[in-house]
């Protein structure tokens, strides 16, 4: 057979009509062997749709509870928990919503609940607050000291590593245990009450590590390399982690 002057070789010939008597049986089969209410919404089943819809309501949304809560709704936006839903504590609270003085939703005041978002955990994000339950204040209720509805921290953190736990507890167990954060870091003092507003500053060139590693440099007990031929194009942290510097000696 010839398509715009070009041979088609037979095989590929065969292998069309191979392919198409294939996808041709298969439309043929669908046509009779899927059933009616799955072909009526796409994907979904009526019947399923139906069922959902059917499902009670558990949840009533953050925003209707201001119509009777607005101290607590105003107090949890303007704070660090604006984020949190109010039913993420409170539980689902649609009966509440619709009858509220026969449903009231439970208030989590037990020290045991605060810790599931708190407890320190080096899967979360940077800058998240994390305690450690153990040593925290132990045995009172978070709500004792920490309005659930405003959690303002009562005092503005000291250290870095009240927020930055995983990188001082890594820091504490290398080479580089005696330098302060604040070597490498420019850090406004403002970073400790407004972290995302006021950012902390991040070295950028290789010169602060050369500042201390330079062969010339005057600091003494330091490991030195020259930093002109040192891994020349690249900054430092690209090969040795800052917080955790290691070198193999063999
Ligand atoms: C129609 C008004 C109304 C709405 C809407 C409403 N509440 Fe209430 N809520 C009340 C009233 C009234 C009480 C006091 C009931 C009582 O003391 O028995 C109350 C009490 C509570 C309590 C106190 C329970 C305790 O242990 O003291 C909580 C918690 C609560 N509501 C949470 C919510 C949440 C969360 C929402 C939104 C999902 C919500 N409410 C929506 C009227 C409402
Ligand atoms: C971080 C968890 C958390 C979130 C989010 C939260 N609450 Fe609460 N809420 C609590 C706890 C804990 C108490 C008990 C406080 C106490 O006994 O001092 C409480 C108490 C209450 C009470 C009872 C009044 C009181 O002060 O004892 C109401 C009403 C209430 N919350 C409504 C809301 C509403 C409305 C929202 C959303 C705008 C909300 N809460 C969000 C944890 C939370
Ligand atoms: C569902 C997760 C969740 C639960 C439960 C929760 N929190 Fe929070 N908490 C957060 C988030 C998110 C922030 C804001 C973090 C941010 O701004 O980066 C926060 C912030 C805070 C802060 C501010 C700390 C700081 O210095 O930035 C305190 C204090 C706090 N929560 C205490 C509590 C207490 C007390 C409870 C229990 C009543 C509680 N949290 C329950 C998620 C939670
Ligand atoms: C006796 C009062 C008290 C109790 C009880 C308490 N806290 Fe705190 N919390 C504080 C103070 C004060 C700070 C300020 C930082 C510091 O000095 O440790 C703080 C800071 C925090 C921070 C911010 C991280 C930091 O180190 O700055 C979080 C998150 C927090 N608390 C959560 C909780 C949780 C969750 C509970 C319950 C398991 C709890 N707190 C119980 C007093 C308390
Ligand atoms: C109250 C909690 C808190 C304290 C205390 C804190 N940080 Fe942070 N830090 C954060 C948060 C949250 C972020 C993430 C900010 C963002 O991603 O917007 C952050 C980010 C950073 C970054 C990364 C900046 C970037 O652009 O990637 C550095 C570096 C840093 N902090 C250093 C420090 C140092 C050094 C200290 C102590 C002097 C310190 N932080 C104290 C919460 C804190
Ligand atoms: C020897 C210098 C040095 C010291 C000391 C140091 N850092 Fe860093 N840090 C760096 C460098 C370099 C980077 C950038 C790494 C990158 O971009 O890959 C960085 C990145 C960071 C970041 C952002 C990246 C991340 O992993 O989240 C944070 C947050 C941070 N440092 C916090 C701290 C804290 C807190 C301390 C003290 C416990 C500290 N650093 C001590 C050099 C240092
Ligand atoms: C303020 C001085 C100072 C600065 C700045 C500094 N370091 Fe260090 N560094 C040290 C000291 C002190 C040691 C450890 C000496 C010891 O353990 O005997 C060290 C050790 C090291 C080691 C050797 C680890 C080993 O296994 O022997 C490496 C690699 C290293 N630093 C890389 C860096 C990098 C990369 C930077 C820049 C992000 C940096 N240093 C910034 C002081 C500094
Ligand atoms: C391309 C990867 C790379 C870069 C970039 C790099 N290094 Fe290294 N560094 C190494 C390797 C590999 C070793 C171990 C082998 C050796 O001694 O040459 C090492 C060793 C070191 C040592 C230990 C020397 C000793 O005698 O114990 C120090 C200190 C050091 N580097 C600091 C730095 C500093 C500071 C920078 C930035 C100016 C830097 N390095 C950039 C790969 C790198």
């Amino acid at each position: 057979m010839k398509i715009f002057f070009t041979k088609v070789p037979d095989p590929i010939i065969r292998l069309v009509i191979v392919f198409g008597v294939f996808f041709g049986v298969i439309l043929f089969v669908r046509g009779f062997v899927i059933p009616k209410e799955l072909k009526e919404k796409g994907i979904h089943r009526t019947s399923a749709i139906e069922r959902e819809l059917a499902s009670e309501i558990h949840y009533a949304g953050s925003g209707i509870c201001a119509e009777c809560h607005d101290e607590e709704y105003d107090l949890k936006n303007e704070g660090y928990h604006q984020k949190l839903s109010c039913e993420v504590c409170h539980g689902p609270a649609m009966e509440h919503t619709e009858e509220p003085d026969d449903f009231t939703p439970p208030a989590p005041r037990q020290r045991k609940f605060c810790p599931e978002c708190h407890t320190y955990n080096p899967s979360r994000p940077t800058g998240f607050p994390q305690i450690n339950p153990v040593a925290h204040n132990p045995l009172r209720p978070c709500i004792d000291c920490h309005n659930p509805h405003d959690p303002k921290p009562l005092t503005v953190p000291r250290e870095c590593s009240a927020c930055h736990a995983q990188i001082a507890i890594t820091k504490a167990g290398s080479h580089h245990v005696m330098l302060e954060c604040t070597v490498c870091h420019d850090t406004p003092d403002e970073h400790k009450s407004t972290p995302r507003l006021i950012r902390a500053g991040k070295p950028v060139k290789r010169d602060l590590c050369a500042s201390c590693h330079d062969k010339d440099s005057g600091v003494k007990e330091v490991p030195k390399i020259d930093v002109y031929t040192h891994g020349e194009k690249y900054v430092c942290w690209q090969c040795h982690s800052p917080h955790m510097p290691e070198v193999n000696h063999e």
